[in-house]
């Protein structure tokens, strides 16, 4: 496959599923997510000692209940994301540790749970290692540190430097050992995750870092973390990521610490997108196409509401068009847009909110629109603006389909509301 054809705009089916059907069954919008495609790109990940998959980027247990099947363990940044882990079949017990508490906070709930089950923590502030050390005198942490920079592919999603508010300040990597000291509380583990979309001249500063960072902790580190960040190809420009030459730097990190320390460490990423984002699409149907001045707009049954990447960083997803009858040939410049009252419901944006058309088959209303690479940060970050439904989301397994979440329903949405006496 060359790099431009890598996305085509006309599907006709998602791993051998008729769009036609797949609408039929499960009605739209609806996100629709490959787990032959999860199972690939773990696989790629093998040479890491440990996946530990961010589950915030699709935190569905059907997906969760895949990537465990597959000896991935998982990351969790609230009390629900532990629910949710659990509820999918991983325990709080094993080796490697199968869910671990990654946040910058503690708020009350989560530590009485992290207290209670013993879930390891990945701390990310110094109030942190106090509220634990108090709880759990003796136990065992890892620091999140905050290495002084950062990268993103949107100012939104850089997690370094000091405007973000995210680890620990390198600075204070000292006290931190000092207060984690005053409960007994040894420092097993270091992870730094800098920002999604990293590239290598970046990634090696990072090692660095780690690496000067790990040797001031000392010979109680058992474990790096390289944090997530892996890019995934969103634009027929965009090449895949050299998962090699990634393990590699990081593997010679490890290498010049068990060197130093005279025992193992052990390796460990923490992707989110890169595991799902190419197995995700989400289905709509064109409802109304309308001409504004020289704009055409293709208005369709999803929104913002449903995803959430375009108007937040202007994120660019592949589109496809699924036609319902007649193929055409023909391509137009087309705005997408969704149903939502407001103006910034367009799917064709760039950062900043500004509008832009994208070249798309010429459809009619009643054919479909798949929005592609929707997999991470999807359906996840969903809202019920408009009091819109949540959308039903499927798992394509070979040959079967799995509903693994129901569409809400009118009632789903004021479940929990009252109106006074
Ligand atoms: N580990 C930590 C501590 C993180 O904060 C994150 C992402 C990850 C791992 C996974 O990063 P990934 O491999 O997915 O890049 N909503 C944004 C992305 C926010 C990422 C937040 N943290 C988006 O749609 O692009």
């Amino acid at each position: 496959m060359t790099v431009e054809q890598q996305f085509s705009t006309v599907r006709t089916d998602i791993s051998g599923h008729l769009i036609q059907d797949l609408v039929m069954k499960f009605g739209t919008p609806t996100y629709v997510y490959d787990a032959q495609t999860v199972r690939d790109r773990i696989e790629q990940l093998r040479q890491f000692d440990v996946i530990r998959y961010a589950q915030k980027a699709n935190s569905n247990i059907g997906v969760l209940d895949l990537v465990r099947k597959n000896g991935v363990v998982v990351d969790a940044v609230s009390s629900g994301e532990v629910f949710r882990a659990v509820s999918a079949g991983f325990d709080y017990d094993g080796e490697p540790d199968p869910i671990v508490y990654t946040a910058d906070i503690f708020d009350r709930e989560a530590l009485d749970l992290v207290v209670e089950k013993g879930i390891h923590v990945n701390v990310g502030s110094p109030d942190m290692i106090e509220q634990y050390g108090q709880r759990v005198p003796g136990g065992e942490i890892t620091l999140r540190i905050n290495p002084g920079f950062g990268h993103g592919h949107s100012a939104k999603t850089n997690t370094g430097g000091e405007s973000s508010k995210h680890g620990i300040w390198h600075e204070q990597l000292e006290d931190c050992l000092a207060l984690a000291a005053k409960f007994d509380v040894s420092v097993t583990g270091l992870h730094m995750h800098i920002g999604s979309g990293t590239d290598f001249e970046h990634l090696s500063q990072v090692c660095d870092a780690m690496l000067q960072t790990a040797l001031r902790v000392g010979d109680t580190i058992k474990m790096i973390s390289a944090g997530g960040g892996l890019p995934t190809p969103y634009r027929d420009s965009d090449v895949g990521l050299d998962v090699d030459r990634y393990y590699q730097l990081w593997n010679r990190t490890r290498k010049q610490l068990e060197a130093g320390f005279g025992h193992a460490v052990s390796l460990e990423i923490e992707p989110g997108r890169f595991l799902v984002a190419e197995s995700g699409f989400l289905l709509t149907e064109i409802r109304a196409i309308k001409k504004m001045g020289r704009n055409l707009f293709y208005l369709v049954d999803a929104g913002f509401n449903n995803l959430a990447r375009p108007i937040l960083y202007g994120a660019y997803h592949p589109m496809s068009i699924a036609f319902k009858g007649e193929p055409t040939h023909e391509t137009q410049d087309v705005i997408v847009g969704g149903p939502l009252c407001e103006s910034g419901d367009i799917f064709t944006q760039q950062e900043g909110g500004f509008v832009c058309s994208r070249e798309l088959p010429v459809a009619t209303v009643g054919d479909y629109l798949v929005i592609e690479c929707a997999g991470a940060y999807g359906y996840v970050m969903s809202s019920n603006y408009n009091s819109k439904p949540f959308s039903a989301e499927v798992l394509i397994d070979g040959d079967k389909t799995h509903l693994i979440r129901k569409r809400q329903s009118p009632a789903d949405l004021i479940r929990g509301e009252v109106i006074p006496d």
